[in-house]
């Protein structure tokens, strides 16, 4: 068949396609399209899972569907990050326990990247956006520096997982070559895409951004254990002899991927997930609540909270829903592999967002307004389906502090100054002379990069490399 013919037909199978679902006006500009532009969007338009997207517009476009609130919810039962008295063996064990499955290479870093990070507003992926208080690293290169950290101190191999998305993947390829993955072997750090679905207008038609270009979006970060599967990484994972996969998003400076504690509890507890959480900054802070619900652990995400449920008080007057979820989970490969094997879904949600799409003139808007649906999975929904759950409670101060909007809360200025803080504690911990100011805000400026220390007691036998502080001091730790 010759190509032209090839290219007829292609053309012929997606306008019966789009018309046998009333979504023909995504050809309505086919004749002012160059060759690549045509090619472009029937690739775009052969790539859709109609068996995916026909039954979510009836189900969560043209309808809003309800969240899904047990109506038995209550607070999960959390470990608390400090030892009870009958406690501190199980602690002590279990940390020992961490140490040795990180030592003996069995536990993988997994970085979910494919988030578009609109409301930060930066053009591009959001690890390479710089985040230390001194030093000017990006969220890729801590993490990176963290698990070479690792790998430097156990003379094992720490692979890391990232999921990108169509939108970033390539610069994030690109930027780390560039870095020479800031010092870790090339074979150890695996990208993959996670999938793309549609965007949706109210109607339920697809949305063009351009006149040969449909509007898509990452399908959420539950697509993550999907693109794990299909793509391969946990076949690999087992070849490498990985047990336990440390979940991460790219927006946490403060995250630690490999502490002992966690990894520890959640071997010896015998949980499939498990996931860290911080009491809440207020009842209606914009983080997952996790509960128990429905005879399983969930986490009920903040725009699905009903207002009774986040306002609720325990009989000593304090939050009764106090367990925010950080996001940074243990997940077992096995328990990956289980729920993956088969018919697997995770149930999808609706977000309302500004697309930019084209007028009748086919002139680029962005519409002020919310104007079309993306459909997403989230990770978290796989709790209930775990057997075993465990849930720690950490300080906030200690491991998050997100990088999600350009000023004020979960900014990068609140990022850097809750690195700064952590960093002057360590210090302070280990012996070290802080200048602080009346206010009792520390009067310098410290980054302590993983290859000095990724907690506080590795500071202690490196103190002797700690310059005298002086107020207004700007240090970087290396
Ligand atoms: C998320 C959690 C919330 C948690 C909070 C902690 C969800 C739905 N909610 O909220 O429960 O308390 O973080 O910071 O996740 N991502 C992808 N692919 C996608 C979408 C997102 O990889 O398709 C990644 C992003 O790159 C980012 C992370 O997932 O690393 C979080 O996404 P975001 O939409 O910012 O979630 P939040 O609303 O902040």
């Amino acid at each position: 068949m010759a190509a032209g013919e090839t290219a007829e037909t292609r053309y012929q199978q997606c306008r019966d396609t789009l018309e046998q679902r009333g979504q023909g006006h995504v050809l309505r500009w086919w004749t002012e399209l160059d060759s690549s532009q045509r090619s472009h969007l029937l690739d775009q338009i052969e790539a859709i899972p109609w068996e995916v997207v026909d039954p979510l517009i009836q189900s969560h476009v043209l309808r809003r569907p309800m969240p899904d609130i047990p109506t038995d919810l209550q607070p999960a039962p959390v470990y608390p990050c400090e030892p009870g008295a009958g406690h501190k063996e199980l602690y002590e064990e279990a940390r020992a326990l961490g140490r040795e499955l990180i030592a003996a290479g069995k536990v993988a870093a997994f970085t979910v990247a494919g988030g578009q990070g609109t409301r930060l507003g930066y053009d591009g992926p959001k690890g390479m956006v710089a985040v230390t208080p001194v030093g000017d690293r990006t969220l890729f290169c801590i993490f990176a520096e963290t698990i070479k950290a690792v790998r430097d101190r156990h003379q094992v191999s720490v692979p890391w997982y990232i999921m990108t998305s169509a939108a970033n993947h390539i610069q994030t390829l690109e930027y780390l070559r560039a870095e020479s993955f800031f010092g870790l072997p090339e074979g150890e750090v695996s990208l993959f895409p996670q999938a793309m679905l549609p965007a949706l207008d109210f109607d339920g038609r697809l949305v063009l951004t351009a006149k040969h270009d449909i509007a898509l979006a990452p399908d959420g970060h539950g697509g993550s254990l999907k693109a794990l599967a299909a793509g391969g990484a946990l076949a690999n994972m087992r070849v490498r002899g990985i047990e336990i996969i440390s979940y991460f998003q790219v927006d946490n400076p403060l995250v630690k991927p490999f502490d002992p504690l966690f990894i520890g509890l959640h071997a010896k507890t015998g949980s499939e997930m498990s996931t860290k959480v911080a009491a809440k900054t207020d009842d209606l802070e914009r983080v997952g609540n996790v509960c128990v619900g429905g005879g399983a652990t969930r986490v009920i995400e903040y725009s699905d909270l009903p207002d009774s449920i986040a306002h609720a008080r325990n009989p000593a007057g304090g939050r009764k829903f106090n367990a925010g979820n950080l996001a940074i989970h243990l997940l077992d490969v096995s328990f990956i592999e289980r729920i993956t094997d088969g018919a697997f879904a995770l149930p999808y949600r609706r977000a309302e967002k500004v697309v930019p799409t084209i007028d009748d003139a086919g002139a680029r808007q962005t519409p002020g307004e919310p104007n079309a649906v993306k459909l997403e999975t989230f990770v978290f929904d796989a709790l209930p389906m775990a057997t075993k759950t465990f849930v720690l409670e950490v300080e906030r101060g200690e491991e998050f502090s997100p990088v999600k909007n350009p000023t004020g809360v979960d900014s990068i200025e609140s990022a850097k100054r809750d690195q700064n803080r952590r960093a002057c504690r360590w210090l302070e911990e280990a012996g070290v002379n802080v200048p602080r100011a009346s206010d009792g805000e520390p009067d310098v400026l410290i980054t302590i990069a993983p290859s000095f220390a990724i907690d506080a007691e590795e500071v202690l036998p490196k103190t002797r490399k700690v310059p005298r502080l002086m107020p207004r001091d700007q240090v970087l730790l290396t």
